[in-house]
Formats: structure tokens, C-alpha cells, sequence
């Protein structure tokens, strides 16, 4: 087969660790046959750098002109640290998140048998754990309503949501559940927030159309409780945007490193896979971020956009070998032990794929 994907290396250490993803599924494509055309494109502050604007339309161009789109990440510290910077670089995903249409955000967190001692949290606890976060991503508070008044003395943020924007999600939610263990969590704050009211009813009457499927409904308090307690007693959680943003950060240490979480990004347009971590300004050139949540992006994105199963798990194969053998970054190196750099552990993974 022949691919188009669009290249968004990004910031900070986007470039380093997307580069190991192109090499990883150069040679998986190699192996099986494949051909892939990369067509590189700007977004983050290195866009506002070179064209002023975070997601340019040329950008958005080759993106939907793109079988899939694979991202590293965006994010600078000179903007972190100027609350009145107007032109900034998370801006750009937001607006690529909103024109490509990309509403659920799959968010994986597995465990590996290697790395279960990585975990903060103890062995029996996470042993086991396979759950998956579908995060609605283009509504919800980060779109709603936003601004200042009183002279700039108040300031306020809006949540809104449509009964299609949770339809469309929950149905995700319910046919990822029926792929797996049938079970789903509805994560909302129903007891006070009425945009949570309108996802429960949402949910509640799309339960006879999958009969199969166990829902709960859970307040995401306790969720955020039960997450670190028992992270293996979930499978499949949808939420809101925000909600979904700050339990998917808790939930990838469960799996004892932020560098080894994938995701992917559906919707009505091109799909998007990015490592959940962000930019690592401090790591930036120097060859020590972890790539591995990047090539299992790429692996998301072999079986997904493309539907194919055995490159997919053929990277996941030779991902969970290099972490048996201690093939690492800093982030996971044993005390003591060699900690490989950035494109060490990316040629290691080529040569034995
Ligand atoms: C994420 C990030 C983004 C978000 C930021 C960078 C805008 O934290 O992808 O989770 O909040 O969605
Ligand atoms: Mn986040």
C-alpha cells in the first residue's frame, strides 16, 4: 500500500523523537512492503517563529490532504511564562483539533511486564491494567466562551455541550466497549455541573442500542481516586475535554513513564497520532527524550488509519523487547545501568525489527 501522512514534528523535542517514529515505520513499511510519502509542515511556536501564526493554513492543506497525520509535540517556555501573549503555540492544536474535526481522543494506559516496578504505584495494584480514556476533544470548556469583565477584574470560562457533540463520542465510547470487555465508564460531575446532566441523560438513553454494554456512571472526584487505587478495574472511560485532559496525565503514570504513552485523535477529517507527553523544552537537542510513545503512536496509526494489525503489532513486538532488554532512555534506566540516547533506542528498534 501506498501512504501520505502528514509530518508535524512540532517543538521542543518533537523533531527528535518523530524522527525515531519515521525511522521505525520506514522499516516497517520496508518489511511489509509499503509505501510512505512524509510531507513535513509547520505548527507550534516554531510556526509562529517562521509564518506567525501557531497552525497555518498550508499546514491544515497538507493535513487533510493526508492519509493520517503524525505530530510530536508544541509548547515553549517563553510563552508559558507571558500570560499576555496573544499569539500562542497550544493555540495551534487547539485550532488543528477544531478544523480537522478531531472530537475523541483515544488515550490507552497499559501496563509492561518489564516495567511494572517503574510505577509509583505498587506491583499488585497495577498488574493487569488495560484501560483506554476517549476524551471528547473539540467542545467543553477549552471552546467555550471565554473572557474578561470589570475592567478586566473578573475573568470567565464557559462549558458548553450538545447532545450530538456527547452522542458522538458515547458512540465511540459503546463500540470500543463492545470490542473489548463491554464495560464502560461515564465519568462526569452530574451532581453539579448541568452540561454533566446532559451527558448522563445522553448516555443513559443510548444504553438500549448496546445491551451487551455494563455502563456505570462515575463522578470524576472519584475517579480520580479509584484511578491510583484500582486502575485495573476499568476498561473503557469517556468523558469531557477537561475532565479528560487532567485524568489521562494521571492515568500514564500507572504505566511507570509519560514517554510511553500513544494516542490517537478521530474524528470527521484526517486522524491525528501524537505521544501524550509534551514538548520537554528542558531535553530539547539533546538526544535523552524517550521516543517510544511516538513509534507506539506510529503503531496506533499503522492499525487504525490503515487497518493493519500485523505492522502494528510488530512494533509493539519489538517495542516491548528493547524495554526487556534495558534498551532505554534516562527515564527508565535501571540505577547504575546505561541510559541510550533519543536515536540509539530508535536504531535499535530499526535493526531489530
Ligand atoms: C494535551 C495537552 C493540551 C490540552 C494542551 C497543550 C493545549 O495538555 O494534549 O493533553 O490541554 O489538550
Ligand atoms: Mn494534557
Amino acid at each position: 500500500m501506498k501512504f501520505n501522512i502528514a509530518l508535524l514534528a512540532g517543538d521542543g523535542i518533537g523533531p527528535e523523537v518523530i524522527n525515531e517514529a519515521v525511522k521505525v515505520s520506514d522499516a516497517i513499511a520496508k518489511k511489509f512492503n509499503h509505501e510512505i510519502n512524509w510531507t513535513p509542515a509547520l505548527t507550534g511556536a516554531c510556526a509562529i517563529d517562521a509564518v506567525g501564526v501557531p497552525y497555518p493554513d498550508e499546514t491544515h492543506e497538507i493535513c487533510m490532504a493526508a492519509d493520517a497525520v503524525l505530530f510530536g509535540a508544541i509548547g515553549h517556555p517563553k510563552y508559558d511564562n507571558d500570560p499576555k501573549a496573544t499569539v500562542r503555540p497550544e493555540q495551534g492544536l487547539l485550532l488543528m483539533r477544531k478544523k480537522l474535526g478531531l472530537f475523541a481522543n483515544v488515550r490507552p494506559t497499559f501496563t509492561f511486564p518489564s516495567l511494572i516496578d517503574n510505577s509509583p504505584l505498587k506491583r499488585e495494584r497495577i498488574e493487569g491494567t488495560d484501560l483506554i480514556f476517549l476524551r471528547e476533544l473539540t467542545g467543553g470548556i477549552y471552546f467555550g466562551e471565554k473572557g474578561r469583565k470589570d475592567d478586566g477584574e473578573t475573568a470567565y470560562d464557559t462549558c458548553t455541550y450538545t447532545r450530538v457533540e456527547v452522542q458522538r463520542l458515547a458512540k465511540k465510547g459503546f463500540e470500543l466497549a463492545m470490542t473489548r470487555s463491554k464495560k464502560l465508564c461515564c465519568v462526569d460531575k452530574a451532581n453539579v455541573l448541568e452540561t454533566s446532566r446532559l451527558w448522563r441523560e445522553t448516555v443513559q438513553a443510548m444504553e438500549k442500542d448496546y445491551p451487551e454494554v455494563t455502563v456505570s456512571y462515575e463522578f470524576v472526584d472519584a475517579v480520580a481516586m479509584r484511578l491510583v487505587q484500582w486502575p485495573n478495574s476499568y476498561d473503557v472511560l469517556i468523558t469531557e475535554n477537561l475532565f479528560g485532559d487532567i485524568l489521562t496525565d494521571e492515568a500514564s503514570v500507572i504505566s511507570g513513564s509519560m514517554g510511553l504513552m500513544p494516542s490517537a485523535s478521530v474524528g470527521e477529517h484526517t486522524s491525528l497520532y501524537e505521544p501524550i507527553h509534551g514538548s520537554y523544552p528542558q531535553a530539547t537537542g539533546l538526544n535523552i527524550a524517550n521516543p517510544l510513545a511516538t513509534v507506539l503512536s506510529a503503531a496506533m496509526m499503522f492499525e487504525d488509519a490503515f487497518g493493519l494489525k500485523e505492522e502494528a503489532e510488530a512494533i509493539r513486538v519489538v517495542v516491548n523487547k528493547s524495554l526487556e532488554q534495558g534498551i532505554v532512555t534516562e527515564d527508565l534506566a535501571a540505577k547504575g545501568a546505561k541510559a541510550y540516547s533519543t536515536s540509539e533506542v530508535g536504531d535499535w528498534l530499526v535493526a531489530n525489527l
